[in-house]
């Protein structure tokens, strides 16, 4: 596996596979690696012809006060996973390679809609900052395809939008959410939290799977998003949105079938994000 820090580098490496009309996969990362990142490898590895993974903590994605500084940063183990995963190159430009201009006034991509409310609501600007380096990757590295994982559903549609809206040639893949055996779902997160709290995180997946249930035999969803949030308080989350959305993230009607569950809520020093989708029932 090759490691390229700067542009020319990238350019030089993808050349050939472009000359060849290789497909070529991107898998974009911030790093500290978990098998949720590795199974959007394996995604990327029997798509494409070449996968090339980036590793880039995004300054511009983080609010004042959130965790940039505290992020953890473990190149050795993720270079190293990489490249037993099957990766065939790993970007890792420096913070003055992508924004040589600072980061006070750079340009942005804004999504509108899709990026407001749920974790837009909660985190302002934050998916300003994901769609514009997502958007500078998709032009330094012009992937045939790029894999995100589902577990971050909001930044997924938001991603699926841009590339629709700005008639990007690249296929979005969404690869679903690995969990640990309790059902947790991997997330560089899940680190920030103590002994205690990651036997107590469990419960937000399971509070989730009783509300799909519930939503499932056709009871309110008021009741049931009232319900669970009562529960998660009970077990120690902070919940910041439990919401029900159709599979666009637009609210349910009536007529809505396929929707999606999608909760956010602190325990300890972590921020943790899960979903669910669920197929509502007729009335
Ligand atoms: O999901 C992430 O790790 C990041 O938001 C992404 C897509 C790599 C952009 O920085």
């Amino acid at each position: 596996m090759h490691t390229l820090q700067a542009i020319q580098s990238l350019n030089d490496a993808l050349s050939g596979p472009r000359q060849r009309g290789q497909r070529i996969a991107l898998v974009p990362t911030m790093g500290n690696l978990h098998a949720g990142h590795l199974a959007l490898v394996q995604h990327a590895r029997e798509r494409a012809d070449v996968v090339v993974a980036s590793l880039f903590v995004n300054p511009l994605q983080f609010s004042p006060g959130e965790d940039l500084d505290a992020y953890p940063r473990t190149f050795a183990d993720d270079q190293a996973a990489l490249e037993s995963a099957g990766c065939d190159m790993l970007f890792a430009p420096r913070t003055s390679t992508l924004y040589p201009n600072g980061l006070s006034t750079p340009t942005q991509v804004h999504v509108p809609d899709v990026s407001e409310g749920l974790c837009g609501g909660s985190r302002p600007g934050h998916f300003d900052g994901v769609a514009t380096v997502v958007s500078m990757l998709f032009h330094l590295v012009a992937p045939t395809l790029a894999c995100f994982g589902e577990k971050d559903y909001q930044q997924l549609a938001v991603i699926r939008k841009m590339a629709a809206d700005l008639h990007m040639p690249i296929k979005i893949e969404g690869v679903p959410i690995v969990r640990a055996e309790d059902g947790l779902a991997l997330s560089s997160r899940n680190g920030y939290l103590s002994t205690e709290e990651r036997a107590r995180a469990p419960a937000l997946y399971r509070t989730l799977r009783a509300m799909r249930e519930q939503l499932m035999h056709g009871e309110s969803h008021t009741d049931v998003l009232e319900q669970g949030h009562r529960t998660l308080q009970e077990a120690g989350f902070t919940p910041d949105y439990l919401a029900l959305r159709d599979t666009h993230l637009n609210p349910v009607t009536t007529r809505t079938r396929k929707a999606v569950l999608l909760a956010a809520a602190g325990l300890g020093p972590a921020r943790l994000i899960d979903n669910l989708t669920l197929e509502l029932p007729a009335y």
